[in-house]
């Protein structure tokens, strides 16, 4: 690997974004850039209206970088991905406690098969449906869109939602990763850090003006300003 920057803040590229025709390229760009990790939107047409990709895309890219993956599982029956998302390199699933009965079961399987265990919530999923999950999570990534596609417009209430997790954290006395997903950018990121959010995942605000690097050291450059 090259010599590597670092980041004042953790961003986690979403390859939905990015080129695909070029996405080794682009992979390789963002990790000498800092990219703490990279963010694989799984979808299934069903749980979310649109269809991406499964484990063979990260399984493809592991060769292409040492940064950790993280995939974010959008789709029903996510316990069936689970085994095939770690033989891919996948150090960090999400799943949705909306997408199966059985969420506390997936985040203790995730756990057992050797990743750490993420869960995701729409923006209409009460905050307080974390309340028995937070304790078997090393991660949250609170939704700030309806999941399904990149380029969607940020949601504000994300800000109350971060504060209610935050208040949820310290009455259990837990502190997962906090990340946000959705619309993030250069504009909201300092106001999202001060709510609670500790990593972003951030898609189309990196292509906004063709260098994604550039981009990216910007909007982390943002994260701690006024
Ligand atoms: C939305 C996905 C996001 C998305 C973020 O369903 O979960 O990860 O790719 O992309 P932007 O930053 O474009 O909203
Ligand atoms: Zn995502």
């Amino acid at each position: 690997m090259s010599a590597s920057e670092t980041l004042p803040y953790p961003i986690h590229p979403s390859i939905l974004a990015f080129d695909f025709s070029r996405v080794a390229d682009e992979v390789r760009a963002l990790d000498a850039a800092g990219a703490d990790a990279f963010h694989f939107d799984v979808m299934d047409g069903h749980f979310v209206p649109n269809l991406t990709f499964g484990p063979m895309v990260p399984r493809a890219l592991r060769s292409v970088t040492a940064r950790a993956f993280h995939a974010h599982l959008m789709v029903y029956h996510p316990d069936a991905y689970l085994s095939q998302m770690a033989e891919a390199g996948v150090r960090r699933l999400y799943a949705h406690p909306e997408s199966t009965p059985h969420i506390h079961r997936t985040l203790g399987a995730i756990r057992a098969a050797g990743m750490e265990a993420g869960v995701s919530i729409n923006p209409g999923t009460p905050v307080e449906a974390l309340e028995p999950l937070l304790e078997m999570a090393d991660a949250v990534l609170v939704m700030s869109v309806n999941p399904g596609f990149g380029g969607q417009a940020f949601l504000p209430i994300t800000y109350r939602r971060l504060g209610q997790l935050r208040a949820l954290m310290a009455r259990l006395g837990v502190s997962p990763a906090v990340a946000v997903d959705g619309g993030v950018d250069g504009g909201n990121i300092a106001a999202l850090t001060r709510a609670g959010m500790t990593e972003a995942v951030v898609g189309t605000a990196l292509f906004a003006e063709g260098d994604p690097a550039a981009a990216m050291r910007a909007i982390a450059g943002a994260a701690w300003g006024g």
